[in-house]
């Protein structure tokens, strides 16, 4: 017979359970947020995959968690000795289990409702931007992409996006004559998938690219790629505009 759950433990689990569904499976005082998640254990499978490009010690740096849902990289980055660290998502519901968590582990970290595309209101550049699992929830992902850029990577990114197609990288002449149709069959040629109704039944999937098209609207961006440590998480920092960008005036 299991032992009845002290009156501490059964609280924390009605509040955890009151405050879901949770998309995130943390582990506050050892109860699970979402212990039956379609991924498995999500996303700290993902985190020890490629948590070593990460300094384990942050030295004070500043980060901003974009997309945070319930915190699992902020705190992280905080139990990493980073200093302020920002968590902004666009969905309350999701804040307030970020706040919950974050009180629960007694770890300094802000979370505040904010979109993406309202980055340039912070005033500020951080020293890590973690962008993981939200361009492809983006109607307009190169514009995010341009203001992440402009207004808040200081020194790095940490840039994860659900890919599906083709995994080559093809070697791309710089042009080609308008009467070139072939190249855009290749299955390595950078693509962007459109959905327009539900992909996994979700309706807040827009487009999914391949391998190619990611790297290449990083570096269209601005950024250059240090690391593809796995499939579809990138370590990125700021380099100079692509080649052939004319910034528009509104993000310049
Ligand atoms: C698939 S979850 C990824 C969560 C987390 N970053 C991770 O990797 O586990 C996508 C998150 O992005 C948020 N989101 C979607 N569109 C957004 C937007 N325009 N601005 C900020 N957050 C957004 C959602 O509310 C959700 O919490």
């Amino acid at each position: 017979m299991e032992d009845r759950p002290t009156p501490e433990k059964a609280s924390l689990v009605k509040e955890i359970a009151e405050l879901g569904p949770w998309f995130q499976n943390l582990d506050i005082k050892g109860v699970r947020t979402a212990p039956d998640h379609f991924l498995g254990d999500y996303p700290n499978f993902k985190w020890r995959g490629f948590r070593h490009v990460i300094p384990d010690d942050l030295e004070g740096r500043s980060v901003l968690d974009i997309g945070c849902n319930a915190g699992f990289y902020s705190l992280e980055m905080k139990r990493r000795n980073a200093g302020k660290v920002l968590g902004i998502d666009a969905d309350a519901r999701y804040l307030k289990q970020a706040r919950f968590a974050a009180e629960q582990s007694e770890l300094d970290v802000e979370f505040q409702q904010m979109s993406v595309y309202d980055v340039a209101q912070l005033g500020m550049k951080f020293d890590l931007v973690i962008f993981m699992g939200v361009f492809y929830h983006l109607r307009h992902p190169l514009l995010a992409l341009d203001l992440l850029y402009e207004h808040v990577v200081g020194e790095t990114m940490l840039f994860q996006c659900l890919q599906r197609g083709d995994e080559r990288i093809p070697d791309l002449a710089e042009n080609y004559d308008f009467s070139e149709w072939a190249i855009f069959d290749r299955p390595d040629y950078p693509k962007l998938f459109f959905v327009e109704e539900r992909y996994a039944g979700d309706p807040t999937n827009w487009f999914f690219p391949n391998k190619a098209a990611v790297e290449a609207m990083l570096r269209s961006s601005g950024f250059l790629i240090e690391a593809n440590p796995e499939r579809e998480i990138y370590l990125c920092r700021p380099g100079e505009p692509h080649y052939g960008v004319e910034r528009p005036p509104s993000i310049r």
